[in-house]
């Protein structure tokens, strides 16, 4: 096993494969693991998923990232959305992806993120992507396997929405610590966030917890906190789902117009705080470790 798999439990109680060899992908009856360059050491692996698109996925996988950041943490992301990728343009990374004599390099924010993105291999960034599935899912695992990670205590992977080919990748192929759920309120009434986990369960990725995006409004004039899709339903929900509840962030205009800008590294707010200090609290748990070294 190379210095960065880790063990999946799956593979532990695995049937002995066709040809009787333990492990290597060519032997292998099931989907394939990803493993990265030897040299890249990824500490905690978590995918930020939602049964459906537009609740905030990229903002919070991008907020998270930032607030990791601020605590001194090495944090990479990987944009799984090949087809509409939105990490680059969010921390006004631009540019081409260098490559180095240890191969091709994440770019790397203004404040230290690194991040992979289709949209960084591209001519220009509204240039399409017109493929199938398995062509979208195998870069994917390019840019998890071939990139130089290097060292990172976090690596964040902001899926595209639902739970078809990339989502379905990414939990059998890379080996990861974890899954965040985010949902917007309206999105509760449904039982499409339910999807998500349900799928999550079903390929033994262990959920990190719910996170529930643009739950209410603070009003400019009043300062009074206002609900716009209603009551918020996020922790009964998440306590119906048996997962942990993260947290609720407002829906702020700051926010859109940051990462419309490239700037959102420059969002401070005390919830995203409050939300990433349960974050890397149920990291550890589910790792069954005490404390995640910084
Ligand atoms: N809490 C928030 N407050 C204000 N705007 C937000 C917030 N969260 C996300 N947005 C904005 O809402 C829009 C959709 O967010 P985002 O792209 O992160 O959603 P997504 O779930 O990743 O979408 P997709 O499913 O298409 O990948 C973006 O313009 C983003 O800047
Ligand atoms: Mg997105």
């Amino acid at each position: 096993m190379k210095k960065n798999e880790k063990a999946n439990p799956k593979e532990e109680s695995a049937e002995p494969t066709a040809c009787g060899a333990q492990g290597g992908n060519e032997c292998q009856t099931g989907p394939p693991r990803f493993s990265t360059q030897p040299d890249t050491n990824i500490k905690n692996t978590i995918a930020v998923m939602s049964g459906k698109g537009g609740v905030g996925k990229s903002a919070v996988t991008m907020l998270l990232a930032v607030a990791l950041r601020r605590r001194g943490f090495e944090v990479g992301i990987l944009d799984a959305d090949i087809t509409g990728p939105s990490i680059p343009r969010g921390l006004g990374v631009n540019g081409r992806i260098f490559v180095g004599e240890a191969g091709p390099l994440p770019a790397v924010s203004s404040t230290g993120i690194k991040v992979m993105s289709m949209n960084l291999i591209l001519d220009r960034e509204d240039d399409v992507v017109i493929w199938r599935g398995p062509l979208i899912s195998s870069a994917v695992g390019q840019f998890y396997q071939e990139l130089w990670w290097g060292e990172l205590d976090y690596l964040l992977i902001d899926l595209p929405p639902g739970t078809a080919d990339v989502p379905l990748t990414v939990m059998q192929s890379i080996p990861l610590d974890g899954i965040i759920l985010v949902t917007s309120p309206q999105e509760l009434a449904g039982m499409v966030v339910a999807k998500a986990m349900n799928m999550a369960a079903r390929l033994d990725a262990p959920t990190i917890g719910l996170i529930e995006n643009m739950a209410y409004v603070i009003c400019p004039s009043c300062g009074e906190k206002v609900e716009p899709f209603g009551p918020s339903h996020g922790e009964e929900a998440a306590r119906k789902m048996r997962i942990a509840f993260l947290g609720s962030l407002p829906l702020d205009r700051s926010i859109s117009e940051l990462v419309d800008g490239g700037k959102l590294e420059e969002y401070e707010s005390s919830e995203v705080e409050a939300v990433i200090g349960e974050v890397i609290k149920r990291v550890a748990d589910v790792k069954g470790i005490k404390e995640v070294s910084s």
